[in-house]
């Protein structure tokens, strides 16, 4: 039986219409709203942790379980030098313009995407942005002001804080999760064997104090990433690409969107390997790797595609990226980048820090080499620095490694704690010797996944909004996957009656104890339960009727969301049957009465 009329409308869902049934079924809403609310960060309510949970667990068990990566759990206030080691103090800004007459803040070159031809302004130097904004008499989208001759200027995204009382010592709240990971290399390293590749994942939350949140939760000022951190030997690791050869993507490479008539090209990650498309092979296999997961969590493939960053948007550490982007109300919006970050953060915080961020690496036969060492004077060092005469011998060392010319004077200039010190290089004991040696140490490279949450979880939602029209009334329902669904089951008892009610509640709770995620509920008609799950995404309903009760093998019956079908099923078979379905190994149509 069915109480289904029409197929799903062909109405493309509006992002207005997620955004208030988000805010209405406990989904996401904008936070602090006792307080008028505050721009750029939002609450996920029951039903959106619940979904956002389930989308983290999918990641996990691909992005780590499955790849053998590690996982590690980093604070999210970082000491002032890791950012100035990562260039994220220097080189993480956006371009700031402020209305003359309403005072707003806007991102400047969003005003001129918005308004001109121009696709890339991000990449445009400041006073050319400033000329654009003059040249086409642009305004302020909040009052309508003209803008020409504001001055545009560069904002540090990053959020600042103190690290204890006063502030002698400043802190970050970390822009990317990735940090905490590379900072931890000289450790993570002796976990992972000192053997290359391996990668480490972190799930958590990053803060960029963005100058014009929007969109809801897809531009917000405190978000949670998915990264992971590949670590490779650049000259020897190779990814299994022939797993993911046959992968179809849908590429839209730099090349093309340089064109003026370029298209998107429909290919497979083996062929666009092949050709140079994509040129790191580590890339593709991620793209391969996270095309059909994207696919499997909800994300419709005909409004997904891979988009190669242009040369003038990559991030100051990428040699090469590729996005992840979802097609939302028309616009594609970003939802995870691929990039290629080679040695950059490793050789970054080696310099900065003193500390070793390389990996040993064996050669098949010894070879000689010339090498600088120290054998610093303790009898000096030890007077003159006490208790960091240690810490300057390490200096020393990794001094003489990176760079022996340094000791080409008489003095030699060490970093100890931010400040420098002269040391007579006749103390240092530095020599240059030929040596055997069975390796060598190598700054890995790195491929960094790096996804979003919330925009991976509002593009779930708007791809799973459907509009149709049953029993006569029109219906709204969300076709999410059984796997990141809120709630899997909906229990319900038929009347307000205490016998079906007992009946109902000891069935949720068997499902519950199957680990099903299980809501019951006796508020309403049943007409209405039923269309508030169809709101949340629950894909199945069972409902509790006197038949149950009262016949031996009465059974229950069981609606499915998209089709509204329901049929009759025994009530002793149902923690197995709807876990089947769950797991994927049975369909709901194919089920015997
Ligand atoms: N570690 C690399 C990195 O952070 P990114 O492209 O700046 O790269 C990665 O960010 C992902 O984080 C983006 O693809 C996007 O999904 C998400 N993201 C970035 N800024 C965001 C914001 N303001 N609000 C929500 N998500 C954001």
């Amino acid at each position: 039986m069915s109480e289904h009329e029409h197929a799903a409308s062909a109405d493309e869902p509006t992002s207005e219409k997620l955004v208030e049934l988000a805010k209405r079924r406990g989904y996401f809403f904008q936070s602090s709203g006792a307080y008028g609310g505050v721009g750029g960060f939002y609450t996920f309510g029951p039903q959106g942790a619940a979904l956002k949970g389930n989308v983290e667990d999918a990641w996990r068990d691909r992005f780590a379980v499955a790849e053998g990566n590690m996982e590690i759990d980093a604070p999210t206030i970082m000491p002032e030098p890791v950012f100035e080691a990562s260039g994220h103090l220097d080189g993480f800004d956006d371009m700031l313009v402020e209305c003359p007459d309403c005072g707003e803040s806007h991102r400047a070159d969003h005003v001129v995407e918005d308004n001109t031809d121009y696709e890339d302004a991000e990449s445009l130097p400041i006073p050319e942005v400033e000329e654009v904004i003059a040249e086409y008499e642009l305004v302020c989208p909040t009052c309508g002001a003209g803008l020409a001759g504001q001055a545009v200027d560069a904002f540090n995204l990053m959020f600042a804080t103190n690290i204890g009382p006063g502030d002698s010592d400043p802190g970050y709240l970390r822009p990317e999760t990735a940090q905490g990971i590379f900072v931890e290399f000289p450790r993570l390293k002796e976990y992972a064997r000192n053997q290359l590749p391996f990668g480490v994942t972190q799930i958590g939350r990053a803060y960029r104090n963005e100058i014009s949140p929007r969109r809801s939760i897809i531009r917000t000022r405190e978000f949670t990433q998915a990264e992971l951190e590949y670590f490779i030997d650049p000259e020897e690791d190779e990814p299994d690409l022939e797993s993911v050869a046959d992968v179809k993507v849908t590429l839209y490479p730099a090349s093309e969107q340089n064109k003026e008539d370029g298209e998107e090209i429909r290919t497979t990650i083996g062929a666009a390997v092949d050709d140079g498309t994509i040129a790191s092979p580590w890339v593709a296999y991620f793209l391969g790797v996270a095309k059909p997961w994207y696919d499997a969590v909800g994300v419709d493939m005909d409004r997904f595609r891979f988009r190669q960053h242009l040369s003038g948007e990559r991030a100051h550490y990428a040699a090469d990226c590729w996005d992840a982007e979802s097609e939302i109300d028309g616009n594609w919006i970003e939802m995870a980048g691929f990039a290629y970050r080679s040695d950059y953060d490793l050789s970054k915080h080696a310099e900065h820090s003193g500390d070793r961020f390389t990996i040993f690496k064996q050669y098949d036969e010894p070879k000689t080499v010339e090498r600088a060492t120290v054998d610093p004077d303790m009898s000096y060092l030890g007077p003159e620095f006490g208790g960091d005469a240690q810490a300057v011998v390490g200096e020393l060392e990794a001094l003489a490694e990176r760079d022996r010319s340094a000791f080409d004077g008489d003095t030699v200039e060490i970093e100890l704690e931010g400040e420098s010190h002269e040391i007579p290089v006749e103390k240092t004991g530095f020599a240059v010797a030929e040596q055997t040696e069975a390796g060598e140490h190598i700054v890995p490279h790195v491929i960094e996944p790096s996804f979003g949450v919330d925009r991976l979880v509002y593009t779930v939602l708007h791809h799973a909004y459907r509009e149709d029209e049953v029993a006569g009334e029109e219906r709204t329902f969300l076709e999410l996957d059984p796997e990141v669904a809120p709630t899997f089951v909906g229990v319900f008892p038929l009347q307000n009656d205490g016998e079906l009610e007992e009946a109902a509640r000891d069935i949720a709770a068997d499902l519950r104890e199957a680990g099903l995620s299980v809501t019951y509920d006796d508020s309403g008609n049943i007409g209405r339960r039923y269309r508030r799950q169809d709101e949340v995404g629950t894909p199945f309903c069972v409902t509790v009727d006197y038949e149950s009760i009262e016949q031996d093998e009465g059974g229950v019956t069981v609606r499915e969301r998209d089709s509204t079908d329901q049929k009759r099923l025994a009530i002793d078979e149902l923690p197995e049957t709807l876990s089947a379905i769950r797991a994927g190994d049975l369909a709901f149509d194919d089920l015997e009465e």
